[in-house]
């Protein structure tokens, strides 16, 4: 009884007397649920990041210059066989794997099922956006002739049906052996009054906390330890959600090898801009990933003596590392940002509310926040129409059917 008075106390010194009546209502098993999951709900933490949600960006402070970058279309021929030559050395030696970043909701696409698991329109019988990624890879397997261990980051919420679906896929023909699942953290929502949400199974609800999880919860699930006994030197780390992404570009690779970097990350010119992406640039002299929202709209219209937009490099999640650059990222604690997003939540009648508007905090760390750990990175200029084709939007720009159509206008080619 003590504990259930202890939970109440605590609900109450954080403000969110709205749980006390619920958990009065709910028989001995689910209450003593709900106490076990908030006790271990870090409650000074989540005000922090909630007050943080009221606080403007402010970058005007900081020192921003532009992150130089190769542009693949114009390397030399004898430059680019002497990358691909480099790169593809660590396949054939089979020092590679591959991290696929599945945990994130989906909210925007609106998809029941994990994103993975949603079937694009391509070529009339479709392809699921998992399948897509496994052709992708099983082709760079033929190639170097060794299987690159892959493993597909998922949330405690689509684990285990993304285990299923993959399951009853027959992991698309992939090697069973060499894919491994894990599931990354998570952290309570709260919607704009910094309050809890509860969900229909009548616990707090929670969600993944960001793509910059990976990191942590490589190490955590014993991931990063096993890469290490399999002798892996380069790990990439990519999206679920780009029908084009090229996992295993050996001039990439061979590109950070050149350099001597310790991260490599492909991207792609602004359609124009405003487009709503980040780009890369040196700030206070340490690599970064500026969002468009805290991006001033001057500089994003910058250009430099070539006419070319000064920031005009797009992060796309195509980013590559050494097996020590994920080690050191893995110790460190990430900064958290907040998304505004739809979630379901039940009301203190008890009933489901089903939201049409963004009405809740995330709260999410972003796998770029670890560049500025280093002082430099290589960046790799793609095409977007190579490389580019993703799934985000139901309708409209990034949406199934543009990434249908880019998908297959790269493979009619
Ligand atoms: P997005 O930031 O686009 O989020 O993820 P999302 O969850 O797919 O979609 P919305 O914003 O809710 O509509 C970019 C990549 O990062 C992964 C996603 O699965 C996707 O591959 N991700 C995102 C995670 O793995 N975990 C997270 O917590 C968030």
């Amino acid at each position: 009884m003590d504990k259930v008075q202890d939970t109440i106390d605590i609900l109450k010194m954080y403000n969110q007397e709205h749980i006390i009546k619920l958990l009065e209502n709910l028989d001995d098993q689910k209450k003593q649920a709900l106490v076990e999951q908030i006790s271990k709900i870090d409650f000074h933490q989540l005000k922090e990041l909630y007050d943080n949600t009221k606080k403007e960006i402010e970058i005007k402070e900081n020192k921003i210059e532009p992150l130089p970058y190769l542009d693949k279309k114009k390397l030399s021929e004898k430059q680019k066989e002497e990358f691909q030559r480099l790169g593809e050395a660590i396949l054939e030696k089979g020092e590679y794997a591959v991290v696929t970043m599945a945990g994130g909701q989906g909210t925007r696409l609106g998809h029941s099922g994990p994103k993975g698991t949603f079937k694009l329109d391509v070529y009339g019988k479709g392809k699921y956006l998992f399948e897509i990624l496994a052709e992708n890879l099983k082709e760079a397997n033929q190639k170097y002739g060794k299987v690159i261990p892959w493993y597909i980051m998922t949330s405690k919420e689509n684990n285990d049906e993304t285990i299923n679906f993959m399951e009853k896929h027959n992991y698309f023909g992939y090697d069973k052996d060499s894919l491994r699942f894990f599931a990354q953290s998570e952290l309570p929502l709260v919607d704009a009054n910094g309050k809890l949400l509860v969900g229909k199974d009548m616990k707090i609800r929670e969600a993944s906390d960001g793509n910059g999880g990976t990191y942590s919860s490589l190490r955590a699930s014993g991931c990063l330890a096993e890469m290490k006994e399999k002798g892996i030197k380069w790990v990439f780390i990519g999206g679920v959600d780009n029908a084009l992404l090229k996992m295993a570009d050996t001039i990439l690779l061979g590109m950070a090898i050149d350099k001597k970097v310790q991260i490599a990350s492909k991207s792609i010119v602004k359609a124009n801009p405003h487009e709503r992406v980040g780009v890369f640039a040196k700030m206070n002299g340490h690599p970064k990933v500026i969002e468009y929202s805290e991006m001033p709209e001057k500089m994003a219209e910058e250009v430099d003596n070539d006419g070319e937009l000064k920031y005009g490099e797009a992060h796309i999640m195509c980013n590559l590392y050494t097996i020590e650059a994920i080690e050191k990222i893995s110790k460190e604690t990430l900064i958290y940002h907040s998304a505004f997003k739809k979630n379901s939540y039940i009301d203190e009648n008890g009933r489901e509310v089903i939201p049409t508007e963004p009405n809740s905090f995330k709260f999410e760390s972003f796998i770029f926040d670890a560049f500025e750990l280093f002082d430099d990175i290589a960046i790799l200029r793609g095409k977007r129409e190579d490389d580019f084709a993703p799934v985000k939007n139901k309708e409209g720009v990034d949406s199934p059917k543009t990434a249908k159509e880019l998908y297959e206008k790269f493979w009619n080619k």
